[in-house]
Protein backbone atom coordinates (compact mmCIF):
# COMPACT_ATOMS: atom_id res chain seq x y z
CA UNK A 1 0.00 0.00 0.00
CA UNK A 2 1.28 3.63 -0.98
CA UNK A 3 1.53 5.79 2.10
CA UNK A 4 3.03 9.11 0.33
CA UNK A 5 3.64 9.94 -3.43
CA UNK A 6 5.60 13.09 -3.98
CA UNK A 7 5.63 14.23 -7.79
CA UNK A 8 7.70 17.61 -8.92
CA UNK A 9 7.43 19.10 -5.41
CA UNK A 10 9.05 22.30 -5.34
CA UNK A 11 9.71 24.73 -2.68
CA UNK A 12 11.30 28.42 -2.65
CA UNK A 13 11.89 30.24 0.43
CA UNK A 14 12.43 34.06 -0.85
CA UNK A 15 15.19 33.94 -3.90
CA UNK A 16 15.78 30.67 -2.44
CA UNK A 17 14.85 27.41 -4.59
CA UNK A 18 15.42 24.86 -2.32
CA UNK A 19 13.25 21.76 -3.71
CA UNK A 20 13.44 22.41 -7.49
CA UNK A 21 11.17 18.74 -8.76
CA UNK A 22 10.92 15.73 -5.86
CA UNK A 23 9.70 12.86 -7.32
CA UNK A 24 9.16 10.24 -4.21
CA UNK A 25 7.07 7.27 -3.43
CA UNK A 26 6.82 5.37 0.43
CA UNK A 27 4.77 1.96 0.45
CA UNK A 28 3.90 0.59 4.01
CA UNK A 29 6.56 -1.05 5.94
CA UNK A 30 9.48 0.45 4.22
CA UNK A 31 12.08 2.94 6.13
CA UNK A 32 13.74 5.71 3.92
CA UNK A 33 16.10 7.03 4.62
CA UNK A 34 16.84 10.75 3.02
CA UNK A 35 20.67 11.45 2.49
CA UNK A 36 22.09 14.79 1.21
CA UNK A 37 24.62 17.62 2.14
CA UNK A 38 24.15 20.29 5.04
CA UNK A 39 21.35 22.63 3.80
CA UNK A 40 20.15 20.06 0.56
CA UNK A 41 16.39 20.62 1.86
CA UNK A 42 16.15 17.64 3.57
CA UNK A 43 14.26 19.15 7.18
CA UNK A 44 12.37 21.33 4.41
CA UNK A 45 11.34 17.88 2.20
CA UNK A 46 10.01 16.28 6.28
CA UNK A 47 8.45 19.05 7.27
CA UNK A 48 6.38 19.35 4.15
CA UNK A 49 5.63 15.62 4.57
CA UNK A 50 4.03 16.48 7.52
CA UNK A 51 1.79 19.33 6.94
CA UNK A 52 3.57 21.41 8.86
CA UNK A 53 4.68 23.36 5.72
CA UNK A 54 3.18 24.69 2.45
CA UNK A 55 4.92 24.02 -0.57
CA UNK A 56 4.95 25.88 -4.24
CA UNK A 57 4.41 23.33 -6.88
CA UNK A 58 3.73 19.61 -7.13
CA UNK A 59 1.40 16.95 -5.03
CA UNK A 60 1.63 15.57 -2.20
CA UNK A 61 -0.27 12.20 -1.31
CA UNK A 62 -0.67 11.22 2.22
CA UNK A 63 -2.55 8.49 2.33
CA UNK A 64 -3.96 8.74 -1.27
CA UNK A 65 -5.12 12.31 -0.42
CA UNK A 66 -3.45 15.82 -1.79
CA UNK A 67 -2.68 17.89 1.05
CA UNK A 68 -3.60 20.95 -0.77
CA UNK A 69 -6.80 20.07 -1.31
CA UNK A 70 -7.64 18.94 2.38
CA UNK A 71 -10.06 20.90 5.04
CA UNK A 72 -8.81 21.84 8.32
CA UNK A 73 -10.86 18.67 9.67
CA UNK A 74 -9.46 16.10 6.89
CA UNK A 75 -5.92 17.40 7.66
CA UNK A 76 -6.39 16.97 11.24
CA UNK A 77 -7.31 13.18 10.39
CA UNK A 78 -4.00 12.96 8.50
CA UNK A 79 -2.47 14.08 11.05
CA UNK A 80 -3.30 11.39 13.41
CA UNK A 81 -1.68 8.79 11.82
CA UNK A 82 1.50 10.87 11.85
CA UNK A 83 4.15 10.95 14.18
CA UNK A 84 7.09 12.93 14.01
CA UNK A 85 10.09 13.51 16.67
CA UNK A 86 9.12 16.64 18.63
CA UNK A 87 11.22 19.75 19.35
CA UNK A 88 11.50 20.19 23.54
CA UNK A 89 9.50 23.44 24.69
CA UNK A 90 9.23 25.35 27.21
CA UNK A 91 5.69 23.35 27.89
CA UNK A 92 7.63 20.12 29.24
CA UNK A 93 9.29 22.66 31.37
CA UNK A 94 7.42 21.80 34.50
CA UNK A 95 6.94 18.05 34.09
CA UNK A 96 8.37 14.88 34.22
CA UNK A 97 9.59 12.41 32.59
CA UNK A 98 6.90 9.72 32.86
CA UNK A 99 4.15 12.66 33.18
CA UNK A 100 4.92 13.65 29.44
CA UNK A 101 4.55 9.79 28.61
CA UNK A 102 1.41 10.02 30.51
CA UNK A 103 0.31 12.65 28.72
CA UNK A 104 0.88 12.08 25.58
CA UNK A 105 -0.49 8.26 26.42
CA UNK A 106 -3.99 10.18 27.21
CA UNK A 107 -3.41 12.93 24.40
CA UNK A 108 -3.24 9.83 21.56
CA UNK A 109 -5.20 7.17 23.29
CA UNK A 110 -2.38 4.96 22.91
CA UNK A 111 -2.62 1.54 24.01
CA UNK A 112 1.34 1.26 24.71
CA UNK A 113 2.46 0.29 28.35
CA UNK A 114 3.82 3.21 29.65
CA UNK A 115 6.21 0.57 31.89
CA UNK A 116 7.21 -0.92 28.57
CA UNK A 117 8.41 2.16 27.03
CA UNK A 118 10.22 3.12 30.05
CA UNK A 119 12.16 0.09 29.75
CA UNK A 120 12.52 -0.15 25.84
CA UNK A 121 14.01 3.23 25.91
CA UNK A 122 16.05 2.32 29.22
CA UNK A 123 13.97 5.98 30.98
CA UNK A 124 14.44 4.07 34.69
CA UNK A 125 16.56 6.50 36.22
CA UNK A 126 15.50 9.46 34.59
CA UNK A 127 11.70 8.33 34.70
CA UNK A 128 11.33 11.30 37.85
CA UNK A 129 13.29 13.92 36.29
CA UNK A 130 12.07 17.21 34.89
CA UNK A 131 12.52 16.73 31.32
CA UNK A 132 14.00 20.04 31.03
CA UNK A 133 17.17 18.88 33.49
CA UNK A 134 17.91 16.13 31.31
CA UNK A 135 21.03 16.24 28.64
CA UNK A 136 20.55 16.69 25.26
CA UNK A 137 20.81 13.18 24.42
CA UNK A 138 18.23 11.85 26.80
CA UNK A 139 15.59 14.70 26.04
CA UNK A 140 15.77 13.35 22.30
CA UNK A 141 15.16 9.88 23.86
CA UNK A 142 12.48 10.77 25.75
CA UNK A 143 11.31 13.19 22.65
CA UNK A 144 11.40 10.14 20.31
CA UNK A 145 9.39 8.04 23.02
CA UNK A 146 6.92 10.19 23.07
CA UNK A 147 6.65 9.98 18.73
CA UNK A 148 6.23 6.04 19.16
CA UNK A 149 3.72 6.49 21.75
CA UNK A 150 0.77 7.09 19.15
CA UNK A 151 1.45 3.95 17.21
CA UNK A 152 1.59 6.05 13.56
CA UNK A 153 1.33 4.71 10.61
CA UNK A 154 3.82 6.90 9.46
CA UNK A 155 7.05 7.97 11.55
CA UNK A 156 8.93 11.13 10.54
CA UNK A 157 12.36 11.78 12.26
CA UNK A 158 14.49 13.99 11.83
CA UNK A 159 18.17 13.27 12.41
CA UNK A 160 17.41 11.12 15.33
CA UNK A 161 20.49 9.59 16.35
CA UNK A 162 22.66 12.77 15.77
CA UNK A 163 23.59 13.91 19.65
CA UNK A 164 23.05 9.84 20.81
CA UNK A 165 25.91 7.58 22.49
CA UNK A 166 26.22 4.30 20.67
CA UNK A 167 24.51 2.38 23.35
CA UNK A 168 21.68 4.47 22.50
CA UNK A 169 21.99 4.54 18.88
CA UNK A 170 21.65 1.01 19.12
CA UNK A 171 18.96 1.10 21.08
CA UNK A 172 16.96 3.70 18.98
CA UNK A 173 17.83 1.57 15.90
CA UNK A 174 16.57 -2.16 17.52
CA UNK A 175 13.11 -0.07 18.21
CA UNK A 176 13.27 1.65 15.27
CA UNK A 177 13.36 -2.26 13.48
CA UNK A 178 11.04 -4.00 15.82
CA UNK A 179 8.30 -1.13 15.42
CA UNK A 180 8.56 -1.65 11.94
CA UNK A 181 8.38 -5.22 11.61
CA UNK A 182 5.42 -5.38 14.67
CA UNK A 183 2.92 -2.69 13.14
CA UNK A 184 3.90 -2.24 9.63
CA UNK A 185 4.68 1.58 10.18
CA UNK A 186 6.78 3.28 7.38
CA UNK A 187 9.39 5.41 8.39
CA UNK A 188 10.91 7.99 6.95
CA UNK A 189 14.51 9.74 8.31
CA UNK A 190 17.30 11.76 7.87
CA UNK A 191 20.61 11.02 8.99
CA UNK A 192 24.59 12.24 8.10
CA UNK A 193 25.18 8.28 9.36
CA UNK A 194 25.69 6.52 6.13
CA UNK A 195 26.58 2.97 7.87
CA UNK A 196 23.02 3.44 9.60
CA UNK A 197 21.63 3.98 6.54
CA UNK A 198 23.04 0.82 4.58
CA UNK A 199 22.38 -1.24 7.73
CA UNK A 200 18.97 0.03 8.51
CA UNK A 201 17.02 1.38 5.23
CA UNK A 202 15.04 -0.21 2.40
CA UNK A 203 15.79 2.70 0.23
CA UNK A 204 17.82 5.39 -0.18
CA UNK A 205 16.98 9.16 -1.46
CA UNK A 206 19.87 11.73 -2.13
CA UNK A 207 19.11 15.05 -2.48
CA UNK A 208 21.08 16.74 -4.29
CA UNK A 209 20.65 20.54 -5.96
CA UNK A 210 17.34 20.38 -4.94
CA UNK A 211 15.94 17.16 -6.48
CA UNK A 212 15.84 13.52 -5.68
CA UNK A 213 19.38 12.75 -7.71
CA UNK A 214 19.33 8.78 -6.33
CA UNK A 215 15.95 7.35 -5.34
CA UNK A 216 16.62 3.36 -5.29
CA UNK A 217 17.39 0.40 -2.72
CA UNK A 218 20.17 0.22 -0.62
CA UNK A 219 21.15 -3.23 -2.42
CA UNK A 220 20.16 -1.53 -5.47
CA UNK A 221 22.88 1.47 -4.86
CA UNK A 222 25.18 -1.47 -3.50
CA UNK A 223 24.79 -3.59 -6.85
CA UNK A 224 25.97 -0.96 -8.92
CA UNK A 225 29.61 -1.19 -7.95
CA UNK A 226 30.07 0.78 -4.18
CA UNK A 227 31.90 -0.87 -1.63
CA UNK A 228 29.08 1.18 0.78
CA UNK A 229 27.06 3.75 1.19
CA UNK A 230 29.48 6.29 2.54
CA UNK A 231 31.56 5.46 -0.60
CA UNK A 232 28.69 6.00 -2.85
CA UNK A 233 27.97 9.18 -0.53
CA UNK A 234 31.22 10.90 -0.90
CA UNK A 235 31.31 9.68 -4.93
CA UNK A 236 27.99 11.79 -5.83
CA UNK A 237 27.87 14.70 -3.74
CA UNK A 238 31.06 17.37 -4.00
CA UNK A 239 31.51 19.65 -0.89
N1 LIG B 1 12.20 28.99 7.28
C1 LIG B 1 13.15 29.21 6.38
N2 LIG B 1 13.25 30.39 5.73
C2 LIG B 1 14.19 30.61 4.79
N3 LIG B 1 15.10 29.71 4.41
C3 LIG B 1 15.05 28.50 5.02
C4 LIG B 1 14.09 28.19 6.03
N4 LIG B 1 14.29 26.92 6.43
C5 LIG B 1 15.34 26.46 5.71
N5 LIG B 1 15.79 27.40 4.87
C6 LIG B 1 16.91 27.24 3.88
O1 LIG B 1 16.57 26.16 3.03
C7 LIG B 1 17.73 25.38 2.74
C8 LIG B 1 17.47 23.94 3.15
O2 LIG B 1 17.39 23.86 4.56
P1 LIG B 1 17.05 22.52 5.31
O3 LIG B 1 17.03 22.83 6.76
O4 LIG B 1 15.85 21.92 4.70
O5 LIG B 1 18.34 21.63 4.95
P2 LIG B 1 18.84 20.24 5.49
O6 LIG B 1 19.11 19.37 4.33
O7 LIG B 1 17.89 19.74 6.51
O8 LIG B 1 20.23 20.58 6.19
P3 LIG B 1 20.98 19.94 7.47
O9 LIG B 1 21.64 18.67 7.01
O10 LIG B 1 22.02 20.95 7.84
O11 LIG B 1 19.96 19.72 8.55
C9 LIG B 1 18.89 26.06 3.44
O12 LIG B 1 19.51 26.91 2.51
C10 LIG B 1 18.22 26.86 4.54
O13 LIG B 1 18.98 27.99 4.86
MG1 LIG C 1 18.01 19.33 8.53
Amino acid sequence: MEIVRVSNLQKVYGENKVLRGIDFTANAGEVIGVIGKNGAGKSTFLEILMTLKPYDEGNVLLFDKELRTLSTNQLEHVRKDISAVLQPTQFYKTLKVVELLKLFKAYYKSPVDIEQIVSDFKLQPHRKKYFDKLSGGWKQIVSLAIAFLSEPKMLILDEPTTGLDPHMRNMLWTYITDYNKRTGGTVILTTHNMDEVEMYCDKVMLLNDGVNEIFDSTEGILSTGFKSINEFYLSKVSI
